[in-house]
């Protein structure tokens, strides 16, 4: 495993990630079983090692801080923010890990699962100290999801892998799938990177022939597809989303395009 997410922390994919994903908890009705199958280290310094170097919150959750008229529904976001830096500034940013330890209420429960051992070591320390309705676990979080059967209340899957292994896409279907069939009306969101066309749309296919419960999509293309080997874009898949996700997403994809991205980015957000 080579991915290591603190030089990507703060970017615009995860500024978009981020936002949907507190807008969701925001939506839903709890109490929430919360499960994120990916997550990182929990809690990341904008201003030392990997993301300093990287220097991508620059152009995402710092352009967002700055804007004093960024729209409301990036409000969750930027409490979780706000939440980890009373005295103002964006020093630490908080993985989906955190920012769902921030945003949710007493009687919702988190799962966050992380296979490397050094931002695992990282996510339990801060969780031991900072989430006491959390668990971290060092395990895998498909498998994790997967096996998911029981629970009190709404379930809500988080899936955000690092798309190293060749079948990561197939595993997100996989697990997606595994998730509503066993738990009718979860909530699974995806976060996929766009590179080219063919990938994304090949993922549609898959998802799709195994005809899914409502999914909505959220599209966001900084640039044009030209170079499959950059990261162009990202893009969002909800399962059985909430009830005025749709209307929010709008918004943050919109306000991400033209803020985060070149001249001629684009957005949409359509449902399968
Ligand atoms: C994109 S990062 C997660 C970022 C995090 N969700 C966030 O939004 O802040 C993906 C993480 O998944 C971890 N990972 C890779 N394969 C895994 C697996 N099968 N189960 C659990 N974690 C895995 C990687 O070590 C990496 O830290």
């Amino acid at each position: 495993m080579n991915y290591r997410h603190a030089f990507h922390a703060g970017n615009f994919a995860d500024v978009l990630k981020h936002a949907a994903l507190a807008q969701c908890l925001r939506l839903m009705d709890g109490p929430l079983q919360i499960i994120d199958t990916h997550a990182g280290a929990g809690v990341y310094d904008l201003e030392d090692g990997p993301a300093k170097k990287s220097g991508e919150a620059e152009r995402g959750i710092a352009r967002l801080a700055a804007d004093a008229r960024a729209p409301g529904a990036f409000g969750p976001l930027i409490k979780a923010v706000r939440g980890l830096n009373p005295g103002g500034g964006v020093r630490f940013y908080p993985g989906s890990p955190a920012l769902i330890c921030g945003l949710m209420g007493k009687d919702d429960r988190l799962t966050a699962c992380e296979l490397r051992p050094d931002d695992f070591g990282l996510l339990s320390a801060w969780m031991g100290r900072f989430c006491p309705r959390g668990a971290a676990m060092q395990v895998d979080g498909f498998a994790t999801a997967a096996a998911q059967t029981s629970g009190a209340g709404q379930l809500l899957v988080h899936i955000d892998p690092p798309f190293e292994q060749p079948g990561d896409y197939e595993r997100c279907v996989d697990t997606a799938l595994s998730v509503t069939g066993r738990r009718p009306g979860a909530t699974v969101m995806i976060w996929l990177p766009l590179k080219d066309l063919e990938t994304f749309d090949r993922f549609l296919r898959l998802l799709e022939a195994r005809r899914p419960p409502p999914v909505l999509i959220a599209e966001l293309r900084l640039r044009s597809l030209v170079d499959p080997m950059a990261m162009n874009g990202c893009a969002l898949i909800i399962l059985n989303p909430p009830t005025g996700l749709e209307a929010e997403l709008e918004v943050i994809c919109r306000w991400s395009a033209q803020n985060l991205g070149d001249s001629g980015a684009q957005s949409s957000v359509w449902a399968l």
